[in-house]
């Protein structure tokens, strides 16, 4: 397989609140930038071809830095601008790709520098058995509850069934393309993850081990406790 890769980091990451560092993908855990650290697994990844980084341009300095940090990726590495949402962010990593020869994308969120290779290699053997979209996930495991408009509980949702979607989410890379590339089309920007756009164009998701380490930071919590995870000598 030849794999591009798209990391996502255009977000401006509010809910984590503002910052001297900038966005939460440029904080510091572990003394290096958050995304570094979800450049070195890509970068180090035999299968990986290309890694386009997609950033907002207010960050170009901020993605320097964090590039210095990282493992070098040589010349496999393109920095994009990205767009208003998610969406539209990796919509314009996956056409940088376009034209190559790529064979398969995994699509990674910066703030999710604790992805492990066990699950590049779940999605790997789940591409050699035909799938042509793969999706890290955890089962729930909370009892989850829907709230009212007055923050009571309005009733108990069964959790069977459910699972928490994480990246890299993977994707025959033409697939992918081509799926995004009409839902813009089409005026849809809102999509939060690529296996929901997969799903619109009636494409099998397929779902794989995620990991529960496999963390998204979102809130300034999240970093903390990711900091503490990385001082504490653990992965
Ligand atoms: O906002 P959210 O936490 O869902 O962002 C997930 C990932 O998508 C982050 O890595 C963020 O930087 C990226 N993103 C982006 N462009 C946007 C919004 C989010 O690249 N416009």
């Amino acid at each position: 397989l030849s794999c591009g890769v798209v990391i996502v980091a255009a977000g401006r990451g509010e809910r984590a609140g503002s910052h001297a560092e900038g966005p939460k993908q440029y904080r510091r855990i572990g003394g290096r930038p958050v995304i570094s650290h979800t450049l070195d697994l890509f970068v180090n990844w035999p299968h990986s071809r290309h890694i386009v980084v997609v950033i907002h341009p207010d960050d170009a300095a901020l993605f320097e830095t964090a590039r210095a940090a990282s493992l070098p990726a040589g010349d496999r590495l393109t920095v994009v601008h990205g767009g208003a949402t998610r969406q539209q962010s990796v919509l314009a990593g996956l056409e940088v790709l376009a034209g190559e020869e790529i064979s398969h994308v995994l699509i990674q969120d910066a703030v999710r520098p604790f992805v492990e290779p066990a699950i590049l290699e779940r999605t790997l053997a789940a591409f050699h058995h035909g799938a042509r979209a793969v999706l890290p996930a955890v089962a729930v495991a909370d009892t989850l509850k829907r709230a009212d408009a007055n923050g009571n509980v309005a009733e108990t949702v069964s959790r069977s069934g459910l699972f928490a979607a994480q990246t890299p989410q993977s994707f025959h890379f033409a697939t992918i393309l081509e799926a995004h590339r009409r839902a813009s089309a089409t005026g849809r920007s809102d999509f939060t993850d690529d296996a929901s756009i997969a799903e619109w164009a009636g494409v099998r998701v397929h779902l794989v081990e995620g990991s529960a380490g496999n963390v998204k930071l979102t809130l300034q919590k999240d970093i903390t406790m990711a900091d503490q995870r990385l001082s504490n000598g653990l992965p």
